[in-house]
This record gives structure tokens, sequence and C-alpha cells, in this order.
């Protein structure tokens, strides 16, 4: 048995690998200067917390806390999200974290060939999900929705959904203004598309004013993702979706053949965890964690990169874009820097057009403060040698 490729169904073929996963089998993490993943500090994982609410999980709900569960999610960790952003519990689908989200709404709302718009650059895991139900992606630069959105059904294409991250974008750390919110929501009721809003970043805000999610503005057809990764810890793999109950079942029924249900004792805990003013007391922690280390990365910045560099300066989240000049090569650059001992990822990666080659992103959350400060020196330094060569 040579071909094992011949047992492959279509789908398959349109899956591609995440660069930022073969980074990581191509390097010790803790070894190099690692701004290329996304990854929570470990420093906000309240472990003594998790210790404590593990025994009284245990002993409130016994050998419960093991067996199956409902497929929308236990009612005490439903009730708790309900709760804490004012929704009903009907509302309410917990999800095995919002990669889960993304992907399962794109196998409910979309067919092959079907429209997904999205900002570009945009998630590079949401994009994976969207190639594998060989969706046709647009990305769409600076707003031009609405354009975009013509000439698509110029073409008899349907669209199915915009996908929005509005806060603290993954890549660039961007925020949409209101303005930019109530734009899509009113093109969304002009040309009857449903709108999927990415949230894993809104409470890690660290300066500026919160505006009004997209599903607040729009919550007959936005459905709204959440997740416990950024504002607790990703390994227990939990979100959340919050719709419209009609646009949920779907949801839930496909949910029953993906996994059955979200993992329990991690859903009793999160909703200990949620419910007790401990994750609003870690989140105001790990907030100033934050904020720290992106004001150093922001100094840093300033301090080593040379002219014709730029960078985006995030409100919040954990990420922040840097835009070189126009002709570098940040694809062709990356093995002299992982040679160097500094990582990234390639803006290219996160769009559908494979444009910007001279962009790339740059994670704050994951180092200590006085790595990231050696680390952005030597990008800066190896950058401002490759600009020497590039001229002489
Ligand atoms: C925008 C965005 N959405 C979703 C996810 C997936 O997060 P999780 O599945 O851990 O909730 C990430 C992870 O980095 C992300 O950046």
């Amino acid at each position: 048995m040579t071909d094992y490729g011949k047992f492959n169904s279509d789908d398959v073929g349109s899956f591609f690998r995440s660069p930022v996963r073969e980074i990581f089998k191509r390097v010790d993490l803790n070894k190099i200067y690692s701004m290329a993943g996304g990854y929570p500090s470990a420093d906000t994982f309240p472990l003594e917390d998790i210790r404590e609410l593990s025994s009284v999980v245990i002993d409130k709900y016994g050998a419960k806390a093991f067996q199956y569960g409902a497929t929308q999610g236990t009612p005490e960790l439903r009730e708790v999200i309900s709760k804490r952003y004012g929704v009903p519990v009907g509302r309410v689908q917990v999800t095995t974290s919002s990669q889960q989200g993304i992907d399962v709404c794109t196998r409910v709302f979309v067919n092959p060939g079907e429209v997904i718009l999205t900002s570009q650059p945009t998630y590079l895991g949401a994009l994976q999900s969207f190639r594998s139900y060989r969706a046709d992606v647009h990305g769409v630069a600076g707003g031009g929705y609405e354009a975009e959105i013509q000439k698509v059904l110029s073409e008899g294409k349907k669209i199915k959904f915009i996908y929005s991250i509005p806060d603290f974008q993954n890549p660039s750390g961007e925020t949409l203004t209101l303005g930019e919110r109530e734009e899509m929501v009113a093109l969304a009721r002009k040309y009857d598309f449903l709108i999927v809003e990415d949230s894993p970043y809104r409470e890690i805000r660290y300066e500026g004013e919160t505006l009004p999610t997209i599903y607040s503005l729009a919550p007959e057809r936005t459905l709204h993702l959440g997740s416990f990764s950024k504002i607790f810890a990703p390994g227990f793999r939990l979100g959340w979706i919050i719709a419209a109950p009609e646009l949920l079942d779907p949801i839930y029924v496909c949910k029953q053949s993906l996994d059955l249900c979200p993992p329990i004792f991690d859903q009793y805990l999160a909703a200990e965890f949620m419910d007790s003013g401990r994750l609003d007391a870690n989140l105001a922690r790990s907030r100033e964690i934050y904020r720290a280390k992106r004001d150093v990365m922001l100094e840093a910045l300033e301090e080593n990169m040379p002219e014709g560099v730029s960078w985006t300066h995030p409100e919040g989240g954990l990420f922040l874009f840097l835009t070189l000049p126009e002709g570098f090569d940040v694809v062709d650059f990356y093995d002299k820097a992982l040679d160097a001992g500094v990582a990234y990822v390639a803006g290219n990666f996160f769009r559908t057009d494979g444009l910007g080659r001279n962009t790339m992103r740059l994670n704050f959350s994951f180092m200590t403060a006085q790595r990231i400060r050696e680390g952005v020196a030597l990008l800066a330094r190896l950058i401002k040698e490759e600009l020497t060569i590039d001229k002489g």
C-alpha cells in the first residue's frame, strides 16, 4: 500500500497545514525568541483556583462531572454565560472552543462554492475551516465590503456570512469603530446574510472605550463566538455561541455528531470560576500582565526598528502587525531569522490573495518582558542587515 491519498475525501484536497504549527514542529519555543504563536502567558493561568475548584466540582457533582452531558452544554454553564452577557439562556450553545464555533458555523451554513466575506488579513484557523468546506472566501481590505458584495452577486454567487473579529483582531490587533460595525450590520440586512462575530479577545482591553458587540446591534442575524481560552486557559477547550435559537438548532444537531457534548468536568469548573468572581479577578490581573508586555514591545519597536517600518498599536488582545518597506520578503527572510533564534508569522498567511509578504504578525503575550526586549532588538538588527544587503 503506497497510495494512501486515494482514500481521502474530496474535502481533504482543500485542507491546508497551519504554518504556525509547522514552526512549532521545527523549533523549541522556549529556546528561541518566539513571537510566532498566539499562546497566552502561563502566568495568567490561575492554578490555585483550578486546584480548589476541582475539589469543589467533585464534591458538588461527584461522578456526574465525568458523565456524558447535554449537547447544548451544562445548564449551569449556560446559565452563568447568559447572566454575564445579558442574553436569554436559550440563546447560548457551549462549544468545544471557539475554533469549533467557527468550524460548525461553516459546516452548517455554507455549501461548497458559496461565499464567505472576511477582512484582509484574517485569522488563519478560520481560513483553514472555511477552505476545508470548500467555501469561496473573499478577503476584503480596508472595509470595501459593498463593492465586493456587488461584484460577488453580479457573478451569481451566494453570500452566506461575513466573518469578523471586531475587537483586537488576529492578526492585525486592530478594532472596528462603532461606525464600521453599524455599516457591517446595515450591509448584512440589506443583502440578507449572517454575521459570524469572533470575539476571543474582547475582554482583554487595556485602554480605550469598550464598543458594542455586533451581536448587540443585530441579534437576529449575528452568531457571537466567545472563548475561555484567553480569559481562563486554552487547555479547557471551551467556548460558546450566542445566537437566535433558530440559528443554534442546526448547530446543536450538528454537534450531536461532532462531539456529543462539550467536556463536562471543564464546564462545571468554568461555571464555578466565572460565577464566583474569580474570573473577573484573574482577568484584571491578566490585563495588567498583557498591557505591560504590549508596552514593552511598542517601546522596543520604537527604539530599534529602522525607518520605513511601521506597526499597529492594539488597544487590547495579544498581537500587533508590522509592515516593512515594499519589496522586503518576510517569507524569504524567515529561515535567516529562525537560524538567528527569532520567530514571527509571515503576514501573507493571513490573506486570501497571498499578498502582504512585507508584513508580519508579532505576539507579545507569550514571552517575558526581558525576552520581548531582546527578541525585538534581534529582529530589528536582522531587518536592518537585510535592508542594507538589498540596497547594496
Ligand atoms: C480570532 C480567533 N478565533 C478563534 C481562536 C481559537 O481559539 P479557541 O479555539 O482556543 O477558543 C483564536 C485562537 O488564537 C483566534 O485568534
